[in-house]
């Protein structure tokens, strides 16, 4: 266990950055005004195949919704889910920037009770989200519900390579806004994927975080919406904070 709380990090989520909207809509960020960090990049080895359904937990202000919308292409379809209206207002206009409408659904809701229909989708994928959920079990067995038997997930999630001090955890989990307010061992979250019904996960890559990353990470999506951790908390983290990324399957046939 490492590390000691010395104070509390609060902040609100109002937004997201135009410039990662203006990437994900494949324009110059010319006139960059602020860089906003991400702990990973899902579709870098989600493998979507044209045609897909893909479902994006906590798609925040859309840039995976759009990266996935150009490669299931025009016969596919992505449903970014988010449980603020603004990020999905955000969402909206990186998806009208980028001309893929045509197969973007996107709602406000709860990564948890999705109200998708039962084994209706391809792919779940998520950057950053799954770990500030307070109940991950649950989020874990509403994507095993609504993926087709033989689907799959594609996340990137932070996590811990070792329990932290409670009252250090709760002070992170305090600025929740930021990429790691609920990050638990890694041990402890894998198993509750396979708990939840998936085959065991394949770790396609494990980064632990520098103390730049960590400091970015900590008040994602930037200064100007949370103020996050005291260095002195990251400081008594340091090293112990990774960026996973892993891909997971429904089992085709019943569970054993
Ligand atoms: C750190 S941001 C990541 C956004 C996006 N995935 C990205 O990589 O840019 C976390 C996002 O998850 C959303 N979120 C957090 N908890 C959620 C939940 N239980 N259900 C749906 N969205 C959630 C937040 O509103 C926020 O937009």
């Amino acid at each position: 266990m490492r590390g000691a709380a010395t104070t509390s990090g609060r902040g609100v989520f109002r937004g997201r950055s135009r410039s990662v909207q203006r990437r994900a809509a494949g324009r110059r960020p010319g006139h960059r005004t602020e860089s906003v960090e991400r702990c990973g990049n899902p579709l870098a080895f989600a493998a979507l195949d044209a045609g897909d359904t893909v479902v994006d937990f906590g798609c925040g202000g859309g840039i995976d919704v759009v990266l996935a919308a150009r490669q299931v292409g025009p016969t596919g379809r992505v449903i970014g889910i988010d449980m603020t209206p603004e990020m999905i207002t955000r969402a909206a206009e990186s998806v009208t920037e980028a001309a893929v409408g045509d197969r973007v659904e996107l709602k406000v809701c709860d990564m948890a009770a999705t109200g998708l229909a039962d084994a209706s989708v391809d792919v779940v994928l998520s950057n950053c989200v799954i770990n500030l959920s307070p109940d991950k079990q649950a989020v874990y067995a509403e994507a095993l519900r609504i993926l087709r038997p033989g689907g799959r997930l594609a996340i990137s999630d932070v996590v811990l390579s070792e329990p932290i001090d409670p009252a250090l955890a709760a002070v992170f989990a305090a600025s929740w806004v930021g990429c790691m307010g609920g990050a638990i061992p890694e041990t402890d979250y894998l198993q509750m994927v396979s708990a939840a019904g998936f085959t065991t996960p394949t770790v396609a890559a494990r980064h632990t975080l520098g103390a730049g990353e960590l400091a970015a990470m900590s008040c994602c999506p930037g200064q100007r919406y949370t103020t996050g951790p005291a260095a002195a908390d990251l400081a008594a983290v340091a090293g112990t904070v990774l960026s996973i990324k892993f891909t997971a399957t429904k089992p085709t046939g019943p569970a054993t």
